[in-house]
């Protein structure tokens, strides 16, 4: 089965590139190289010992992007090209809409032009917002309360997937809706790398780790939950990376949406804890402001991709951290 990832040199995409073909999957990359590297390639060639194809192409180009489907006759897309920053995404909205829906615009009408039928969407749960529950289950409304243009991005491209998977019976769409991926591929040859100051937590701390930050931020000590930080589903990237591959193999006509989250909710103080645990150091922190739009408790009810997709996560937060760990010693 030959698959196409967009964005397959970033986060995500690059970790389950890697699970595509360890499992046997024909996988090509397509990437405009935004925010990431086109090294990335020999990294997971140096892990399957297979190099994928690459093209350097922004999806928002129409004609370059039917090239790349012109070449190769793909059976399915994974698509997770697109602009991630939510800080960013407020300050650029207009950047943001422009490359998330334009980008996905243009892939599906290349897709309509040359009948690839397949596509599995990198969603987020932010398309949830704020509905005032912990657990969060797939049946709840979206688009509520969103509070920044990346989160609108994404829910507006599932439903632009809906619409044209409406308007086309023999295309299939499975949505994920991923809670907070954290961690790095075992061999330490892949992870999370971002340019310039990061937004995510683990990120975060790995910078203030290595001293590129002088200290942790926590957002708020006074939220209502145990230790009184937030809480969030952490979610290894390697069980996200094999969610796709499940949701490959067991896609149906129509639409599927399904969470890709833990269950488990786990405290900013408590990754703290552990991250200290497995350094044998003690990472600086201060308390801080709340952040604006944060909830105190934020996790995925997961049964229905535990159920459908025979899908479950098998790693912990304490493995993200390692395997995070153990990708920091290959960059120095
Ligand atoms: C954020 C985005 C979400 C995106 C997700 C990707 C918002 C509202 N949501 O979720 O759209 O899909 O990242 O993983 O921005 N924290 C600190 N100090 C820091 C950084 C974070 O205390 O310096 C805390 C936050 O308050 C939060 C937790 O760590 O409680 C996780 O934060 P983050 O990694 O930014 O993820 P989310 O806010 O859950």
């Amino acid at each position: 089965m030959k698959v196409l990832v967009t964005g397959g040199t970033g986060y995500i995409g690059s970790h389950t590139a890697v699970e595509l073909l360890r499992a046997g999957y024909d996988v090509e990359v397509l990437d405009n190289l935004v925010n990431s590297k086109e090294s990335t390639l020999d990294n997971i060639e140096k892990i399957t010992h297979i190099k994928p194809k690459f093209y350097k192409v922004d999806l928002r180009n129409y004609d370059e992007t039917l090239r790349v489907f012109a070449e190769t006759n793909f059976d399915a897309v994974i698509h997770f090209a697109g602009l991630k920053a939510v800080g960013e995404s407020v300050e650029k909205p207009l950047e943001y809409y422009e490359n998330n829906i334009g980008g996905t615009i243009n892939l599906l009408r290349v897709m309509d032009e040359t009948r690839v039928g397949k596509l599995i969407f990198s969603s987020s749960a932010t398309v949830y917002g704020d509905q005032g529950a912990k657990a969060y289950d797939e049946k709840m409304t979206t688009g509520v309360k969103i509070t920044n243009p990346y989160g609108w991005t994404k829910a507006m491209i599932e439903q632009i997937i809906r619409d044209y998977a409406k308007a086309n019976p023999e295309f299939s769409a499975t949505i994920l809706r991923y809670f907070n991926p954290i961690g790095a591929d075992k061999s330490g040859l892949l992870g999370e790398d971002p340019n310039g100051i990061p937004n995510n937590l683990l990120p975060i701390i790995t910078k203030v780790y290595r001293g590129e930050l002088s200290e942790l931020t926590i957002f708020g000590d006074d939220y209502p939950t145990d230790d009184g930080s937030c809480k969030r589903d952490f979610i290894h990237v390697t069980d996200l990376a094999l969610g796709h591959l499940a949701a490959l193999e067991k896609m149906h006509p129509g639409v599927r949406t399904y969470n890709l989250g833990s269950g488990v909710a786990t405290s900013v103080f408590e990754v703290v804890k552990m991250f200290n645990e497995e350094t044998g150091e003690e990472l600086p922190i201060k308390i801080g402001k709340r952040r604006a739009g944060d909830l105190a408790e934020f996790y995925a009810n997961p049964s229905l991709a535990e159920k459908e997709l025979e899908w479950k996560t098998k790693l912990t937060v304490r493995d993200a951290i390692k395997d995070t760990l153990n990708y920091l010693k290959n960059l120095e």
